[in-house]
């Protein structure tokens, strides 16, 4: 079945990239979806599993990619569903629920703000079922560093290519303008469908 892309549209609302940097990193993600498809077809089409070797094989490249693309896909449609408002405080759902597991909102910013600066993927506030908590999750790659059956609440994407276009350098700056363009209501529905 092929992976479909979703729509994203550039607003006034998104204040965290502008449109410029917006178009790029959506040019990258539409990359993904075209990937992961490409790989599904090789996968459908009978590929050479006698030669599967851990060290170099064609099959260990398309088993590598399926997960690095398919990743790709489900963490930037989780970012940039989670942009793009200007109502950037949560509200009491979200904020009880953070202060149940990190104790104060502004202790769980502050640990989400250092992840997103120890890391060179994806910072992801998600639900550990296995534990029962939330976690700020750090991932170095797409396929590096998620945990099995984690459920993402809010996504952030800390590759340079999500920021340096506009940003250079400034990853600090970029980070603050992600916490102020939050769409909380979006990560609110993902709290209450837990
Ligand atoms: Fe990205």
């Amino acid at each position: 079945m092929e992976i479909v892309k979703l729509n994203f549209e550039y607003s006034d609302d998104v204040t965290v990239i502008n449109k410029e940097q917006f178009e790029a990193h959506m040019r990258l993600y539409e990359g993904y979806v075209k990937k992961i498809n490409e790989i599904d077809e090789l996968l459908a089409d009978n590929p050479d599993l006698e030669d599967a070797n851990a060290t170099y094989s064609e099959f260990r490249g398309i088993k590598r990619g399926e997960t690095y693309a398919l990743n790709g896909v489900i963490l930037h449609e989780f970012y940039f569903e989670n942009i793009g408002s200007t109502h950037n405080e949560p509200d009491e759902v979200e904020m009880n629920f953070l202060s149940r597991f990190f104790g104060s909102y502004d202790l769980w910013k502050k640990h989400f703000v250092a992840t997103a600066k120890a890391s060179r993927g994806w910072v992801i506030l998600s639900y550990d079922p296995r534990s029962d908590m939330l976690r700020n999750l750090s991932l170095d790659l797409h396929d590096y560093g998620n945990v099995a059956m984690s459920i993402p609440l809010l996504v952030l994407d800390m590759y340079e290519h999500a920021y340096f276009l506009q940003y250079a350098d400034n990853k600090a700056e970029y980070i603050d303008n992600f916490m102020k363009n939050i769409d909380w209501s979006v990560v609110k529905d993902r709290i209450e469908s837990l």
